[in-house]
This record gives C-alpha cells, structure tokens and sequence, in this order.
C-alpha cells in the first residue's frame, strides 16, 4: 500500500538533491507512476509484439532499440519508463521481457533507478532488476498487512532475489504504531523502518489527479521521504 507513491515521491526527492537523471520504471500495468510523476505517459513497452518485430525484420538490438525511443518519458530531472497495458491477452510475459531488457540496456546510464512492482507475490518472480541495492516492502500498519509484508520478504529469498538492503514502510498511519505492529515490524529484521503518515495534502492531491511535485517541502510525507533518503544514502548508517 503506498508503492507508487513512496515511488514517485523517492523520485522526486533524490531529484530535488541533484541526484539526476533518475530513472522511474512502472513495471506495473495497472499503474499510474506517470500521473504521480506529472510526466507524459509514455509509449506501452509491451504495445508490439514478438511477430511484429520479426514480420519487420528487426534484430532484437534493433528492435530495443526501437521500442526506448518510443517508450522513454524524458523529464529535465527524471526520465520513465512503463510497461504499460499490453495488447491482447496473453501478452504479459512479452512486456516484461521486454521493460526488463529495456531497463537493464538503460539502467547504467542513471545514479538511481526506482522501480514501482505490482501489488502481490507473483511477479516478484518476474525479475525486473538484475539487482536490487534496496528492496522495500510497503505495507499499511495492520496486522495483516505487515504479515504479507514478511511473507513476500520471504519469497524474495526464495526466488534468490537478493537485495543488499531491505526497508520495511508502514504507510496510512494516523496513530503511532502499535506495540503489535511494531513487533511484527521487528520480526521482519528490515535494515530501515519508513513511517509514513496518512496525509490530507496528498489525498487532496489525488482527488484533482495532480502530480505529487505539487506537494510543499515541509509536508509530512516529503519531509518523512527526505529523512529516508538522508540514512539510506548515508556512507554510515
Ligand atoms: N500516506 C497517505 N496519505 C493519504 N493518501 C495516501 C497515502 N498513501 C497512499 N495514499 C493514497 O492511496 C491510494 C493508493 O496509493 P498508491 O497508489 O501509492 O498504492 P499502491 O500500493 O501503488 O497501489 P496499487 O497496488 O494499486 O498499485 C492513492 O490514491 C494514494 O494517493
Ligand atoms: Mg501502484
């Protein structure tokens, strides 16, 4: 709960340091990391087909090629790539073949990568990144919430998708954790805890669909994001 807005919001804010271009991948079909970002929507990463680039005669090289230029949003601080909705059933598979190749061409390009997952266990398996500085795990403060949190935490092992560092952040939250939540929260051994409020600026923001570059510096939620930043970056934290 909270993925792409803790996305776009971690895209701004290492912006905001000088920390550009970053790179903004929305592997995520369903999502709106674009609207968040108040970027263009870019072209759909899975839009054509394995067939089409055959019946075109493209070498894969070409075909990559081909499909970045069409499909990276390019911002003055931040560029975006996303998957987009794919055409067809059954077609998936291709698009995250392809952002994944794409992001893996371009990643190197870019200081910081933040890549938006799906909700749900299953496309973890996907793989998008070939490797993953720091994994975190959204969740809101309920129980329930904070348990799948641990359990997808779980699976990322199994699937051997070894992040260097894992962050656990607790979105929504108009009390201060609780001594359960906080428990459950230890059990998951993250090297970072995010609390992050429920904020009314950004619900206002939503409402509108504005952008979140629209939300003010000394709000909770961009000040809780740059405190973030501050100990992920540090050489020491
Ligand atoms: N801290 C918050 N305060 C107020 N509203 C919030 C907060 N965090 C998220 N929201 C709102 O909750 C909704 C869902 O948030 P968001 O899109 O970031 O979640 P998500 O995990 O990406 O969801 P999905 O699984 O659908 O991709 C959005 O409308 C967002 O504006
Ligand atoms: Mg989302």
């Amino acid at each position: 709960m909270g993925k792409t807005t803790l996305a776009a919001l971690l895209v701004l804010r290492l912006a905001a340091r000088g920390l550009t271009p970053v790179l903004a991948v929305d592997a995520d079909p369903n999502s709106c990391l674009d609207l968040a970002l108040g970027l263009p929507a870019p072209g759909s990463v899975g839009a054509l087909r394995e067939e089409a680039r055959e019946a075109k005669g493209m070498s894969k090289h070409e075909f990559l090629e081909y499909r970045l230029a069409e499909c990276l949003a390019e911002g003055d601080d931040f560029d975006l790539l996303a998957m987009g909705r794919p055409e067809g059933p059954g077609c998936y598979c291709f698009a995250n073949s392809v952002l994944r190749d794409l992001t893996s061409k371009v990643a190197g390009r870019y200081p910081h990568v933040v890549l938006d997952n799906e909700a749900g266990l299953e496309n973890l398996s996907r793989r998008l990144a070939p490797s993953v500085d720091l994994l975190i795990l959204a969740s809101d403060p309920s129980a329930r919430g904070l348990a799948t949190a641990a359990r997808i935490r779980g699976l990322a092992a199994e699937l051997g998708i070894l992040a260097a560092r894992t962050a656990l952040a607790v979105n929504r939250l108009t009390l201060p954790l609780s001594d359960t939540a906080r428990a459950l929260a230890g059990d998951l051994d993250a090297d970072f805890l995010l609390e992050l409020p429920e904020d009314a600026a950004l619900a206002a923001l939503d409402r509108e669909g504005a952008p979140l570059t629209a939300l003010p510096g000394h709000n909770a939620l961009v000040r809780a994001v740059d405190q973030f930043l501050d100990r992920i970056l540090s050489p020491n934290p």
